[in-house]
């Protein structure tokens, strides 16, 4: 791989580059799979509805959250930085450089809660290697996460070493910690969820599993339905906070970006739908509820598994491909954190890992003690662990959505847009680029604010 390959329209500040292509989208998917597809995607999906829940999430993909990845990862590249730097030098002088601000701290936000749950993947291959989760009562398995969570030394250790590893990479740089590690680590991924998906198809009774993903139930649909499903396309695809602008600044400038963006969304689907079968199924076959909740990959996947045969293997192989889902994640969301330090302040790369990983567990910690020390401690009637969450996904990432799509639809324009996007020429894709236009500009933030609004009860 060639280290800081020049990028034809300039090289960015921080030097380097995703080096191919294959890595763009690898470090891109790694970024978009993550704890959304198999902790998150699976129970608001049991909790709303099944494949009715699942229409209106794919709508608010195809219209909102491939868009904006789009447009995020061209401005990335166009203004050769991360989110302030790319959105300062597009628009001097102007405020728009805030969004990128506001998407720095929805890493913060992000990283505060997700660390925590990637906290609880990670203990939970320890405990599934030594076999004590492995009940079918799911009495005892509520007991062990119950006593994980609730123990706040367990929970703060558990998230350092999310952060030592994250940031460990991080110290490698983009080409060789970022592209090396989601080249390696995307096919094992890929190959342990094939493998745990064909075992829980396996099971005599998975269909009842299949039929509740796949048949659409529109009476449980509400306008918080809506809202949910627009969240999570936001935090599927990483988009509405800049990161995939940071990403974008290290994408070559001979990058085809709607066919990158719309291949990750493809494959990001794949995966959710995956672990929808890896789960649903098994979940029915042994007569569990899909509807508990987050809780239901730390509570009913243990005692799904135990009622398996060979289930401790699965169960390994299932948490294993959960924490490194999580981890090609946790990169773009520290990196985003690493650019602020870096090119807005000005500090060295190594050091500003060191920082963001420091901050973070500071930052974090108030997630990480939501189920114990700080339980009673609520804002908004949330504990730090759900505001995190909340603020993050429901209300700073749509908005960060928004500004972004208005900004590239109604200030950046389509001159702009077309040269971006055509690669100055080098592509034939008038059509494509006409199409995210008319999208960008009018449908993406009229659906936005239509949800949000909706949320509001003012619709
Ligand atoms: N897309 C990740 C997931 O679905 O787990 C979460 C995420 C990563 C959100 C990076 C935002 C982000 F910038």
């Amino acid at each position: 791989s060639i280290k800081t390959l020049p990028v034809k329209t300039g090289s960015v500040r921080a030097g380097e580059i995703f080096s191919s292509r294959l890595g763009v989208l690898t470090a891109t998917l790694g970024s978009a799979v993550g704890l959304g597809n198999i902790w998150r995607f699976p129970y608001l999906t049991g909790s709303n509805g099944g494949a009715a829940f699942l229409i209106i999430y794919l709508i608010c993909t195809v219209l909102v959250g491939i868009q904006v990845m789009v447009g995020e990862q061209m401005l990335g590249r166009a203004g050769k930085g991360n989110a302030i730097a790319a959105l300062r030098a597009l628009a001097p002088g102007k405020a728009w450089w805030l969004v990128g601000a506001a998407g720095v701290i929805s890493a913060f936000l992000i990283m505060g809660f997700y660390s925590e749950v990637a906290g609880w993947v990670f203990a939970y291959i320890f405990k599934s290697l030594s076999g004590s989760i492995l009940s079918t009562d799911p009495q005892v398995t509520t007991q062990a996460f119950t006593s994980l969570i609730a123990n706040p030394t367990q929970s703060l250790v558990w998230q350092w070493i999310v952060l030592a590893v994250t940031g460990g990479i991080l110290l490698f740089g983009v080409t060789k910690g970022i592209e090396r590690t989601t080249k390696t680590l995307m096919p094992v991924l890929f190959l342990l969820l094939i493998l745990v998906g064909i075992r829980s198809l396996t099971l005599p009774g998975a269909a009842q599993g299949l039929t509740y993903l796949f048949k659409p139930d529109f009476s449980v649909i509400t306008a918080d339905t809506f809202l949910e499903a627009l969240g999570l396309s936001f935090f599927k695809l990483s988009v509405g906070m800049g990161c995939m602008m940071t990403y974008g600044s290290y994408f070559r400038s001979d990058q085809n970006i709607p066919t990158t963006a719309t291949r990750v969304a493809l494959a990001d689907l794949m995966v959710s739908l995956m672990a929808g079968i890896a789960i649903f199924p098994a979940v029915f076959a042994f007569g569990f509820k899909p509807e508990s909740g987050p809780s239901l990959l730390f509570i009913t996947i243990p005692a799904v598994f135990a009622s398996m045969p060979l289930g401790n293997v699965f169960m390994v192989a299932f948490f294993v491909l959960t924490a490194i889902a999580s981890i090609g994640a946790m990169l773009s969301l520290l990196e985003v954190i690493v650019t602020f330090f870096n090119q807005q302040l000005g500090l060295n790369r190594k050091l500003s890992v060191v920082l963001t990983a420091a901050a973070l567990a500071v930052f974090g910690s108030a997630a990480a003690l939501s189920n114990s020390t700080l339980a009673n401690v609520k804002i908004l009637g949330l504990t730090f662990f759900d505001l995190y969450d909340y603020m993050s996904s429901n209300v700073l990432m749509p908005l960060g959505g928004l500004l972004i799509s208005v900004f590239i639809g109604w200030i950046w324009g389509y001159p702009n847009i077309r040269k971006a996007l055509s690669n100055e020429g080098m592509l034939k894709n008038e059509r494509v680029i006409g199409m995210f236009f008319g999208l960008i500009k009018f449908v993406t933030p009229a659906l936005i604010v239509i949800v949000l609004l909706n949320k509001l009860n003012i619709l």
